[in-house]
């Protein structure tokens, strides 16, 4: 993954990720708080929980400091995810400097989030489903069909998070000079 940025500068303060990854949706409430659960678990289960910070946020303020919604909560922990704590919140202006990949669930996230960052910080804007799977599609939103859109959306995560994960996996373990 050669857009993979380590953090020399970061690893010598306070903070021990070597990472920092923003999953955005236009919510924050139904995928991307999803996104950002099973993509933790992955890296738990990677033993990469301490190289990769993570969070998730929406490009709308509808939700802002409300729970995920409960066909995300309730999907993620039939799946042994437990997403329940998290908190909406919209994206910020400092989000840009702060991440250094930002995953877009959709074309639509993915344009608002081009056209608010400064033209410095458009490479650290990606397409999810893109970047990890190689496929230019969307994440689709679930917000207002049934239950089972919430099904696919978990398993388009889960196949694009384990890739991630284990690109990552390769990067981050790297002997560092
Ligand atoms: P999300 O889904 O972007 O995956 O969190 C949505 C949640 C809420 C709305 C739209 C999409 N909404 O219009 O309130």
């Amino acid at each position: 993954m050669g857009k993979l940025m380590m953090k020399s500068s970061v690893l010598d303060g306070k903070e021990k990720a070597q990472l920092q990854v923003l999953f955005v949706c236009l919510g924050n409430i139904c995928r991307s708080p999803l996104a950002e659960g099973i993509f933790r678990q992955g890296l738990a289960e990677a033993q990469l929980a301490d190289l990769v910070a993570v969070d998730s946020a929406g490009t709308g303020d509808w939700h802002q400091g409300g729970a995920p919604d409960p066909r995300s909560v309730e999907t993620a922990a039939r799946h042994g995810v437990d997403i329940s704590g998290q908190r909406a919140r919209q994206v910020r202006i400092d989000d840009y400097d702060r991440y250094d990949m930002i995953f877009a669930m959709d074309r639509s996230n993915e344009a608002t989030m081009r056209a608010r960052a400064p033209s410095s910080r458009h490479d650290r804007i990606f397409l999810f489903l893109e970047h990890t799977l190689g496929s230019r599609a969307d994440v689709p939103d679930p917000y207002h069909g049934g239950a089972e859109g919430f099904e696919d959306v978990y398993q388009l995560l889960r196949q694009g998070c384990t890739e991630l994960v284990s690109r990552l996996g390769g990067e981050l373990r790297q002997p560092r000079g």
